[in-house]
C-alpha cells in the first residue's frame, strides 16, 4: 500500500511539464538574502515572504511538489490558513526538508558531511501526519585541490541512502540531492568526474539499503565549470556533458531528475535545462526536470523587497520564471519568453 503511494507521488512530482519549487531555505540562508537586500531579518518577514510565494495565482501550473522548511510547513497565512492546505489546494505536493545541514567533516579539511539521521524516523512520521508527501536532503561535495575525497564521497552517500530508506518507510517519497558546488575555479570535465564518481557512489549506497529506485527522485548539479573557471562552455555543450554525465550513472528506473540551480542565474537556468530537453528528452530513460530555489525566487523577492504593496508584481515574477522552466521541460522555452 505505501509502496505504491510512494510510486504515485515520485511519478506525480515529474509528471507532464511540471517541477519542484525548493523553498526550503534555513533561517540563516533566508536571512542572508533577505540582508543583502535590506529586508528585516524576523520570524514575521520569513512568513510573510512564504506567504508570497505559495499564494502566487496559478502556481501549480507549473509547480507539482513544493519544498518546505521546519519552520515554514508549520505557519499559515495571515488570515489563518496553513501554508499545506494552501499547496494542496493549489494542487502541489508538499514536500519537507529533513536535513540538519552541512557540517565539517572531521578529519577531511574543508569537507562537508551532512547530519541528520538521529530522530529522523519519528520526524519523518510526523511531517507525513502533517501531509508532507516526499522530503529531501542534501549532500555538499565541494571540488579542489585532492578533494572530494573517497572519505568525504561515501560517508555522505551512506547518509543520503540511509535518509531515503527511511522516507520509504515512512511513505515519502526521498529526493536525493548531492551536489557538486559550482564554487571554484575547476573545469567542466572535472565537475562530470567528480558528479559521475558521486552518483555512482550514490546508488551503490542506495542499492545496499533498498531503497525502491521507482519511488525516487534525484535531484543533481548540472554538469558545469566553476564560476572563476577561465573557460565557460556553450549552453549545448553543458546539456551533452550533463546528460552524458547521468547516461552512465543513474539507473533507468529513477523516474526523474529534477536539476538544482546551485546559484545559476535563472533564465541561464532555464535555457540550460531546455537544452537538455531540446537535444535529449526522447532518448533518456528519465524525466529532466526542476527543483529551483534561487532560479525561480529570486527576482520574486528583489521586487518584493518586504513590502506588502509589491506582492502582485513579485507573484508575477515568480509565475513567470517557473512558467518559463515548465516550457524548458517541453524544450520549448526562448528567449521571447523572456520579454513577453
Ligand atoms: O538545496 C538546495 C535547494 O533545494 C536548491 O537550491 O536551486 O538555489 O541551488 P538552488
Amino acid at each position: 500500500m505505501k509502496a505504491q503511494a510512494i510510486l504515485e507521488t515520485a511519478q506525480a512530482l515529474v509528471a507532464g511539464d511540471k517541477g519542484l519549487l525548493a523553498m526550503d531555505e534555513s533561517v540563516p540562508t533566508c536571512d542572508k538574502r533577505f540582508a543583502a537586500l535590506g529586508i528585516p531579518q524576523t520570524d514575521e518577514a520569513r512568513r510573510a515572504y512564504r506567504e508570497m510565494i505559495v499564494t502566487t495565482p496559478n502556481l501549480g501550473d507549473c509547480i507539482s511538489g513544493a519544498i518546505l522548511f521546519d519552520q515554514t510547513i508549520h505557519q499559515a497565512t495571515k488570515a489563518g490558513v496553513p501554508f499545506v492546505k494552501v499547496l494542496l489546494d493549489a494542487g502541489i505536493i508538499p514536500g519537507i526538508k529533513v536535513d540538519a545541514g552541512a557540517k565539517d567533516l572531521a578529519g577531511h579539511p574543508s569537507e562537508k558531511i551532512t547530519e541528520g539521521l538521529d530522530g529522523l524516523r519519528d520526524r519523518l512520521a510526523s511531517y507525513a501526519q502533517m501531509g508532507a508527501r516526499f522530503a529531501k536532503w542534501r549532500a555538499v561535495i565541494v571540488p579542489g585541490d585532492g578533494i572530494p575525497s573517497r572519505g568525504c564521497i561515501e560517508a555522505n552517500a551512506q547518509a543520503l541512502a540511509r535518509y531515503a530508506a527511511l522516507c520509504q518507510e515512512a511513505g515519502l517519497v526521498p529526493v536525493v540531492e548531492p551536489e557538486v558546488l559550482m564554487d571554484g575555479d575547476h573545469t567542466m570535465a572535472r565537475c562530470a568526474q567528480i558528479t559521475e564518481e558521486v552518483l555512482r557512489a550514490v546508488f551503490e549506497q542506495l542499492y545496499l539499503q533498498r531503497v525502491m529506485l521507482e519511488g525516487m527522485i534525484l535531484k543533481p548539479n548540472m554538469v558545469l565549470p566553476g564560476l572563476a573557471c577561465s573557460t565557460q562552455p556553450t549552453v549545448d555543450e553543458v546539456a551533452d556533458a550533463t546528460v552524458k554525465c547521468f547516461l552512465r550513472a543513474v539507473p533507468a528506473a529513477v523516474p526523474g531528475i529534477a536539476f538544482l540551480s546551485g546559484g545559476q542565474p535563472s533564465e541561464l537556468a532555464s535555457v540550460r535545462l531546455n537544452a537538455m530537453n531540446v537535444r535529449f528528452k526522447t532518448r533518456v530513460p528519465w524525466a529532466l526536470a526542476f527543483s529551483f530555489a534561487r532560479a525561480i525566487q529570486q527576482p520574486a523577492l528583489e521586487i518584493w523587497r518586504g513590502e506588502a504593496a509589491n506582492v502582485p508584481a513579485a507573484q508575477q515574477a515568480l509565475f513567470h520564471r517557473a512558467d518559463c522552466d515548465r516550457a524548458a521541460r517541453r524544450g520549448e522555452y526562448t528567449a521571447a519568453m523572456e520579454n513577453a
